[in-house]
């Protein structure tokens, strides 16, 4: 059954809430479908919704895990946890986050069971609900703050070695704005420069975190 466009009226009004219908969002995501099926690849939504994008990029980039890597529980789990943590979201309607994340839990446990059945480890079900509960946040996208007035702030997730994960947290305005990442004389020091391009400064890190196994990157909080 399709999926219900329109909530209400205030919300339409309020703020122009109306999810975009299936054939579009397909249609959209066609225009870049490469990216859309590399398991890495990061996609962060403004303005998510329900999560109509988000589901369909990650339902794509597991589809391509399953393929190469499903004979293998361990393998596929990293590059489930590759294609989940690379996927963010904003949206200023907590119920539209919270929906947003069960979607996505919901995409991911569906293969994830349908694959590995009585082996399909809890420990994992409940790493990825933890990836979606930090990169898919509830703010507002114009002034890049929750509704406590503090910075939207998202975890970048890197697979260094094997399966040990490094977590660096930015806030999003350092990821939009370019001026925040402009060296002054005191702080060049501690800009981080980017190896391909050395003119190009890259935001600060607010927070590092030690190198994990993915299954354990919920022990940080
Ligand atoms: C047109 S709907 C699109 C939702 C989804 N992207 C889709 O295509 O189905 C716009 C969404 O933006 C959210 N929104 C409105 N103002 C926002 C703001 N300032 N920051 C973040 N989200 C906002 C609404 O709650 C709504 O979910």
């Amino acid at each position: 059954m399709a999926r219900q466009q329109v909530k209400s009226k205030e919300r339409v009004e309020e703020h122009g809430e109306v999810f975009t219908n299936e054939r579009e969002v397909n249609a959209m995501l066609d225009l870049v479908k490469q990216e859309t099926e590399r398991i890495e690849s990061r996609f962060l939504e403004p303005a998510c919704g329900d999560g109509n994008f988000l589901a369909e990029v990650l339902r794509r980039k597991l589809a391509v895990v399953a393929q190469r890597y499903g004979k293998s529980q361990l393998e596929y789990e990293r590059y489930a946890f590759l294609a989940v943590s690379s996927i963010y979201g904003v949206d200023i309607m907590q119920d539209n986050v919270e929906e947003c994340r069960r979607r996505l839990f919901d995409e991911f446990d569906g293969i994830y069971t349908g694959l590995y059945k009585s082996e399909a480890k809890d420990e994992f079900r409940n790493v990825v609900r933890y990836v979606l509960s930090v990169n898919i946040l509830c703010g507002d996208a114009l002034t890049l703050t929750k509704a406590d007035g503090d910075p939207i702030v998202f975890p970048e997730w890197s697979l260094v070695s094997g399966s040990k994960v490094k977590r660096r947290d930015y806030t999003f305005a350092s990821l939009l704005d370019k001026s925040e990442a402009q060296p002054t004389f005191d702080m060049i020091e501690d800009l981080d420069v980017d190896k391909d391009d050395p003119e190009k400064i890259l935001p600060t890190p607010v927070r590092e975190y030690p190198m994990r196994n993915y299954l354990e990157v919920a022990e940080n909080e």
